[in-house]
């Protein structure tokens, strides 16, 4: 009898660890967001009537998270440099949505242009009355080797990914104080939290950004009803490598490479809207085998310098010899 229940209990344990083990392979996003998916707050019911401000809503990320904002019912601000491109994304959102003309508002603009960002603050004030969500979306990537990399480019990642948004930030969270109420949710990225080749100057932006903002977090805790989060995406379907950084501030990048292997854009925006609905504090969106270095960077994280390093050395030699850096963890480097 005794020995049925211990070997009853026994494979339960072993069951419970196959079932947890199946759910890490099939997960894309850390399991607090995953949980939220599954039995937490549904976009709809918390952002539904809200005011959100997207930047980078011209394209990728930031032009999904606009059409599912969109037919979820929430009003928008488009903010982007192309003015023509954010009109056709506000085309498309009144054609998806029962959403009215006046509820989006599109309001260009240029992160590099801080001092811009107080008139468009108040254009948006003017226009809606309150804000309710900032995310804080619009960046730039890179694509280059350090020792290849004039400072130039290591400027230019910081004003635009870091300062740019912490001057939007700068704006917005005042009123967001004086309310008592708000969200402020910047996409950051998995290089926010660790290192990857290729990418030092965005890296680093990124980190920068995941400071300032976990630092932020803990300045406003005066204020609960405010929340700040951070949404840590690895690679998605967009525009980013097309649009990156190289070597020089002006040189495109030759070849943007395959997409395919990413994560479609509408899931991440489809999580990153489950995370602000639940009030996340940090989310983690990728597909494996990339969410498992997640995880071994925070748990794990001399096993996350040692397959670094394997797969670093592999992604430069890949890069060097002129494949696309993003596919090449997954193929072999040109042998002539
Ligand atoms: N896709 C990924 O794999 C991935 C992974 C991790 C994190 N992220 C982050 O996700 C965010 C969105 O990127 P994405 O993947 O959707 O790339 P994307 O398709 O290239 O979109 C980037 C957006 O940023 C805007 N932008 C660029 N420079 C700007 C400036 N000076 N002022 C204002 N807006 C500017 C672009 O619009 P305009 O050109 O019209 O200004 C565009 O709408 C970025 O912060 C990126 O770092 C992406």
């Amino acid at each position: 009898m005794d020995l049925s229940v211990t070997s009853l209990l026994c494979l339960g344990a072993l069951l419970y660890v196959v079932v947890q083990l199946v759910r890490f392979v099939r997960a894309d996003a850390d399991f607090t967001l995953l949980w939220a998916v599954a039995f937490g707050n549904k976009p709809e019911t918390k952002l539904r009537g809200k005011v959100v401000w997207i930047t980078g809503a011209s394209s990728g990320i930031g032009e999904e998270l606009a059409y599912q904002l969109a037919r979820l019912g929430a009003r928008l601000i488009l903010s982007a440099r192309r003015e023509k491109e954010l009109d056709r994304v506000k085309h498309c959102c009144l054609s998806c949505s029962t959403l009215l003309e006046e509820d989006i508002l599109v309001l260009p603009l240029d992160l590099l242009e801080r001092d811009s960002h107080e008139a468009k603050m108040k254009t948006a004030i003017e226009h809606f009355g309150n804000i309710d969500v900032l995310i804080n979306n619009g960046g730039r990537s890179q694509r280059s080797l350090f020792l290849e990399t004039r400072l130039e480019v290591y400027q230019a990642l910081m004003d635009l990914n870091y300062l740019g948004t912490v001057s939007l930030t700068k704006q917005v969270l005042p009123h967001m104080t004086q309310r008592g109420t708000g969200a402020v949710v910047t996409v950051s990225s998995v290089v926010g939290l660790a290192g990857a080749p290729l990418a030092t100057g965005y890296s680093a932006s990124k980190h920068a950004l995941q400071g300032f903002f976990n630092s932020l977090r803990t300045e406003l805790t005066d204020y609960p009803g405010i929340t700040i989060s951070t949404v840590c995406p690895g690679p998605v379907q967009s525009q980013i490598v097309h649009n990156a950084f190289t070597e020089q501030v002006d040189k495109p990048v030759s070849a943007p490479g395959d997409q395919m292997h990413k994560m479609p854009t509408a899931r991440c925006a489809h999580l990153i809207l489950v995370g602000i609905a639940n009030r996340i504090k940090e989310m983690w969106i990728a597909k494996q085998p990339f969410l498992a270095f997640y995880y071994a960077w925070q748990y794990a994280p001399t096993l996350a310098w040692y397959l670094t390093d394997l797969l670093g050395r592999k992604r430069v030699q890949n890069f060097k010899a002129g494949l696309d850096a993003d596919s090449a963890y997954f193929s072999k480097p040109k042998t002539s």
